[in-house]
């Protein structure tokens, strides 16, 4: 049962990426276009440092899959691609294998593939501090994702119906598991409510996984059989809008959900993330094209993501926050009502002190 559906995730969320693509909220982002802003590339440093953790470049592949045989395969595959470019990744949740150990491998693949790599493991926030730790030993994880997907278990006609015990449990599993915890939505976005609440848990990360990219609403109705919840489209909170909430929450904030392409990827950095996930668009790419063409396409985006922060003039991903950027259109309504002013972003860059070293920005 878990595998089929993990079979069934798969094929949908590629549906969906084959889809001609369209706008989303990261269109709302742009740079105010500074001529004279440019640095040198030689000068440019991808590196990024948040919550304990450094990552040589600002990119990662998200959460996907695992607990069946085809998606060992893919995440064999997934996991030579991080290697072979040196980003961080993430299993799927592994609740498959606590439901049957026989498919460990199809999870442990990733390690094996990708010994010295950054490698995460993923559970859900039901999951016992046990299991969290199994999950940690089976993939000797750099760090663990437990993920939030309550309206993923709304649509999904076997899902969950509880979720009063999830907060809890993440204090627990905190407390209980040695390396950092980051939690993650599955594309529905993180509130300024919800990572400060994760701050006063104790969970090092928050990773927003917004709306825009991959949609799991859409992926739970179209395995239903009656009882059509299509009307949830457009459920949540896209990965700008949850960057631009989160200022000043007290935790690193990671970028996910919609991100589909090297700007978007540096809109992210300016709004505040510290590194930028990819789940939907990279399997795509993996399923069509193999593992060549995601490396091809990962070191792609590294390259064009060191240009564009070479033109802008950001030396790090942490400097591209004093960028000066302006929001539009529905994400600028957004940001009226939740307060959230968008003229000191659009002219941040002045408030930039070269000789004291003073950043007005919003990290
Ligand atoms: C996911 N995602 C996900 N997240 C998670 O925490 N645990 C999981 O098991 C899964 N499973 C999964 C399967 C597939 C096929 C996809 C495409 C995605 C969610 C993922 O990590 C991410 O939050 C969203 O997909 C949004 O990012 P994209 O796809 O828009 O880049």
């Amino acid at each position: 049962m878990i595998a089929e559906r993990k079979d069934d995730h798969v094929r949908f969320a590629a549906e969906q990426q084959r889809r001609p693509g369209g706008h989303n909220q990261f269109d709302e982002v742009s740079f105010v276009h500074h001529a004279l802003a440019g640095t040198d590339r030689a000068d440019v440093s991808p590196v990024t440092r948040f919550g304990g953790i450094e990552w040589q470049v600002p990119l990662y592949v998200n959460a996907m899959t695992g607990g069946s045989e085809r998606t060992g395969a893919i995440n064999r595959d997934l996991a030579i691609a991080a290697r072979e470019t040196g980003v961080a990744i993430a299993t799927g949740s592994m609740s498959a294998y606590f439901a049957d150990e026989s498919v460990a491998d199809t999870f442990s693949v990733m390690r094996r593939e990708n010994p010295d790599g950054f490698v995460m493991a993923n559970i859900n926030a039901n999951a016992s501090v046990d299991k969290a730790r199994r999950a940690v030993d089976l993939l000797r994880a750099d760090a663990l994702q437990i993920h939030l997907n309550v309206i993923q278990e709304t649509v999904m006609p076997e899902g969950d119906r509880s979720f009063a015990a999830w907060g809890p449990q993440i204090e627990k599993i905190v407390a209980g598991v040695d390396v950092p915890v980051i939690v993650k939505e599955v594309g529905f976005g993180l509130s300024r409510e919800t990572v400060t609440l994760l701050r006063d848990m104790g969970v090092r990360v928050a990773d927003v996984a917004g709306r825009g990219g991959t949609d799991f609403a859409r992926i739970e109705n179209d395995r239903r059989k009656h009882g059509d919840y299509a009307y949830l489209d457009g459920w949540g909170q896209s990965a700008p809008a949850c960057l631009l909430d989160a200022q000043g929450a007290g935790i690193p904030v990671l970028a996910s959900g919609g991100v589909r392409n090297p700007l978007d990827v540096v809109r992210a950095l300016a709004l505040g993330a510290a590194a930028v996930g990819v789940s939907g668009g990279f399997l795509r790419t993996v399923l069509d094209g193999g593992v060549s063409a995601l490396v091809r396409q990962i070191t792609d985006w590294l390259d064009h993501v060191r240009a564009l922060m070479t033109a802008l003039g950001a030396r790090t991903p942490a400097e591209l926050t004093r960028c000066d950027v302006l929001v539009h259109g529905d994400l600028r309504a957004f940001c009226a009502d939740r307060g959230i002013d968008t003229r000191r972003l659009a002219t941040r860059s002045s408030s930039y002190d070269t000789t004291h070293e003073t950043v007005e920005g919003i990290r």
